[in-house]
């Protein structure tokens, strides 16, 4: 069974062929990022017509590179929500220009359980398949969530973020301070050379449901202690390296910041993580977790994979390769696999749904 699955909720064009839900024949992913850096975030009307420009030129490559053809497809699987309603659209009627003219069924994903999958189609495919009931915490740039999986398919939320989501909290701390977008990735590199301890912020404590999240606070005290350190000429500095080279390595950014600013983002990072892992230590014990997922984006935190296999969950902890990580379509395509067994397909009023929930 080969599901052609395709991906435009946000800033990625992708498409990817995966076979029996398990072996990825082609992953493609075009970054939108160099259109969206200077912005240092996402710009939806260019996000959207960077994806009409992209998206048959990727889908053309995933079927070559997987030597196959749309007619060597059993369907095709697109993300229906959540995410950018115009970025959506265009993932959604490509999908379905392609499944009308050639007789194939199309399937709508929930781009969250995509996430997911992306972590129980590589522990399947390593040969040690996910064991439920599983804790997932999905953390990107868009959503930070605590689901219960108790079988594939079966999610029950157990919390979210109120405000900002853990990458978004990244992405903004990293805006404010003059790195580039994502921001991630960037503070990721940089937070090691600077002292965790450093600054100290403290834990936000949820009125109700102790299981979600809140970061804007977090977000809030950054920009408390950046205004009271005179910060503006090293961020001006940063700026400056950014409009002369769109994507400075590592080393630019170490010349342009001085040690009480990597103490920052070290003390940042490391909260952030304290926060992740603090919540899903407490919902594994709630539900007697047989294995942890984490997914998304924030999962190629190198911080939070240190702290993630030493934390005490007393059952196994799995994060995804970086490659599937971050959004693709393989996800999606694997995501799609129990529907196309279990005939779910959609109909030709699929919609994109920038809310969609999945539990
Ligand atoms: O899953 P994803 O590609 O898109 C969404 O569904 O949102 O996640 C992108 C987010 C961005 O906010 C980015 O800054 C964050 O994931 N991210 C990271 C790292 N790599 C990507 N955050 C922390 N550390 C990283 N290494
Ligand atoms: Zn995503």
């Amino acid at each position: 069974m080969r599901i052609l699955g395709i991906e435009t909720s946000c800033d990625e064009t992708a498409a990817a062929v995966v076979e029996d839900g398990l072996h990825i024949r082609s992953s493609v992913v075009a970054s939108q990022m160099v259109t969206h850096g200077k912005y240092g975030g996402v710009v939806p009307e260019l996000a959207s017509r960077e994806h009409l420009r992209a998206i048959v030129v990727v889908v053309r490559e995933a079927l070559e590179t997987a030597s196959c053809t749309l007619d060597d497809c059993d369907a095709v699987a697109v993300t229906e929500g959540p995410g950018l309603v115009g970025s959506l659209l265009v993932g959604i009627t490509y999908a379905k220009a392609l499944c009308f003219a050639r007789k194939i069924p199309l399937i709508g994903v929930n781009h969250i359980e995509g996430h997911i999958h992306a972590v129980i189609m590589e522990a399947r495919a390593g040969g040690n398949p996910v064991e439920y009931p599983a804790l997932a915490l999905v953390a990107s740039g868009g959503h930070t969530h605590l689901f219960e999986v108790k079988e594939t398919g079966q999610y029950r939320l157990l919390g979210r973020t109120r405000d900002d989501a853990a990458g978004e909290a990244f992405d903004k701390v990293a805006k404010l301070l003059g790195f580039g977008y994502p921001g991630g990735p960037i503070i990721d590199q940089l937070a090691p050379h600077g002292n965790p301890d450093g600054v100290a912020f403290s834990p936000t404590r949820m009125k109700g449901n102790p299981l979600d999240f809140s970061f804007s606070g977090l977000k809030t005290a950054v920009l408390r202690w950046v205004e009271q350190h005179g910060m503006s000429e090293e961020i001006a500095a940063r700026r400056q390296l950014l409009r002369a080279q769109p994507n400075p390595n590592i080393d630019d950014w170490l010349r342009v910041t001085p040690k009480a600013t990597l103490n920052l983002l070290a003390s940042f990072q490391y909260t952030v993580v304290r926060e992740l892992l603090n919540r899903a230590l407490l919902a594994a014990e709630q539900i007697s977790a047989a294995s942890v997922i984490v997914a998304g984006g924030v999962a190629c935190n190198s911080g939070l994979r240190q702290a993630a296999a030493r934390a005490p969950f007393g059952c196994p902890v799995l994060f995804p390769t970086p490659a599937l990580s971050t959004d693709n379509a393989a996800m999606i395509a694997a995501a799609a696999f129990p529907k196309l067994y279990r005939s779910e397909f959609a109909n030709w009023d699929l919609k994109p749904r920038a809310n969609l929930t999945l539990a």
